[in-house]
């Protein structure tokens, strides 16, 4: 029997980028400078010109036009804002309100991340999320852009995945600082992000007020599903249940009680009271990509992280596994009842786009079964736009609805473009020619 989907008219589908992925000549940012030295990117690949999208804006936006999409997130580049501490570049924040005029011209509503994993260079040059000045010079930042572009947009989130750019810049050591260190030691980076987020949530409110505008604050979290290796190994399940409150609830929770907190005997232990903190995030924004199998081991941090070999998987050899997303939305709800939720990214590896079709329709079909359940689901954003620079992975992984070739720079539509184009002018889902598992 054919099943289908009504998405509520106002429903806000988007596709969602990063500057330092897309905009190309990041000159001023801790990671032109790291990916410079050899061996830190796959191939060593440097982020270059990237996409050129600084240069194309107005082709990428005719994209989204394409996509029918209603909303755009993207983020803004400290690196280039301030350059040096205290140098203020007009000509990056002309180039945004230019970009945010574009927008609103094309109907596309902005999302906009104030810091998306890199830094600029002169703030790692202090000690990065490590420098007691650091959210001082973030809510400096914030006002700058505010009072560039503020009363443009609506909808902020100051930070992206906290807890993936820690794990991996101060423990996998795969981004810059490129630290190997124990869990306990990402406290200090903890803090100072909660901190520059409390001033950047009030600085933003306080300015939208002034000013008669609406804004909406949150964060972009990154929520995995972790299950235990061995459904029936208590301490597989332990640790399991361990990862899971430490990865995806520690920032949420501080963010609504203003006390980071989290206890584990020989593990881990923080308890830190920070200003003006609790209460600080207006909708729950998060990204979901996949499901890691946890295995209690006896060496610290006493768990490894499995994939089975049998399940399905993206090019990066991620797990496919959609009924997360119905998952986290319900735990969320629960957990939040009061928060309308946005997905701020969601997206496949998948350069022969073999796999994004179908993924795409279980993915929306588990978010659609929750907003059936009563969970209050008010967009989805899909990674990515086009192909882009991911990170210490470099070109090669392709998260595009567009394909990008790298040397002619030409913007290629995948099928699975048109397939999110037609959701979306459609508003809806229909079982039948796709591919509900
Ligand atoms: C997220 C990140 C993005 C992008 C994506 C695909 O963790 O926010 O910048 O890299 O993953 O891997």
């Amino acid at each position: 029997m054919k099943k289908t989907f009504s998405f509520p008219k106002n429903f806000k589908w988007g596709v969602a980028t990063a500057a330092h992925q897309i905009e190309g000549n990041n000159i001023h940012s801790d990671w032109w400078h790291w990916e410079q030295t050899p061996g830190r990117v796959k191939n060593n690949e440097r982020s270059g010109l990237a996409c050129d999208h600084w240069a194309r804006v107005n082709e990428d936006i005719q994209l989204m036009k394409n996509l029918h999409i209603k909303q755009y997130r993207f983020s803004v580049e400290w690196a280039r804002i301030e350059t040096a501490q205290g140098v203020w570049n007009e000509e990056a924040l002309k180039h945004y309100k230019e970009e945010l005029a574009l927008l609103r011209a094309a109907g596309i509503e902005p999302m906009v991340t104030l810091h998306h994993f890199t830094l600029p260079f002169w703030v790692a040059e202090l000690g990065g999320f490590e420098w007691h000045g650091f959210a001082e010079a973030f809510a400096k930042y914030t006002e700058v852009v505010y009072e560039a572009i503020g009363t443009q947009v609506i909808d902020w989130i100051t930070f992206n995945e906290p807890m993936v750019l820690f794990a991996a810049s101060y423990i996998a050591g795969v981004f810059p600082p490129q630290k190997k260190g124990s869990l306990q030691s990402l406290q200090v980076p903890m803090v100072n992000l909660l901190k520059a987020h409390a001033k950047a949530y009030q600085i933003l409110h306080a300015r939208a007020k002034q000013a008669s505008v609406q804004a909406r604050v949150g964060v972009a979290h990154h929520l995995r599903i972790f299950d235990p290796a061995c459904a029936y190994h208590p301490l597989d399940l332990l640790m399991a249940k361990i990862s899971e409150d430490f990865f995806n609830w520690t920032i949420p929770q501080a963010l609504r009680t203003g006390q980071l907190q989290f206890y584990v005997p020989f593990l881990l232990s923080m308890n830190v009271s920070i200003p003006d903190l609790a209460g600080t995030q207006d909708y729950f924004g998060f990204n979901y990509y996949s499901r890691d199998f946890v295995k209690f081991s006896f060496r610290p941090p006493f768990f490894k992280i499995k994939v089975p070999a049998t399940a399905p998987k993206n090019d990066l050899d991620w797990e496919i596994y959609p009924e997360g997303l119905n998952r986290l939305l319900l735990e969320i709800h629960d957990r939040y009842p009061d928060l309308s939720i946005s997905i701020t990214e969601n997206g496949i590896a998948d350069a022969k786009d073999s796999q994004r079709i179908k993924f795409l329709n279980d993915h929306l079909w588990q978010m659609a079964e929750a907003m059936k359940a009563g969970v209050p689901v008010e967009g989805y954003s899909h990674w990515s736009l086009l192909d882009n620079f991911e990170w210490n992975s470099g070109f090669s992984p392709r998260f595009g609805l567009y394909e990008l070739d790298y040397v002619t720079m030409k913007r290629i539509a995948r099928p699975s473009a048109l397939v999110y184009a037609k959701i979306v002018v459609e508003n809806q889902l229909l079982t039948g020619q796709e591919t509900r598992s």
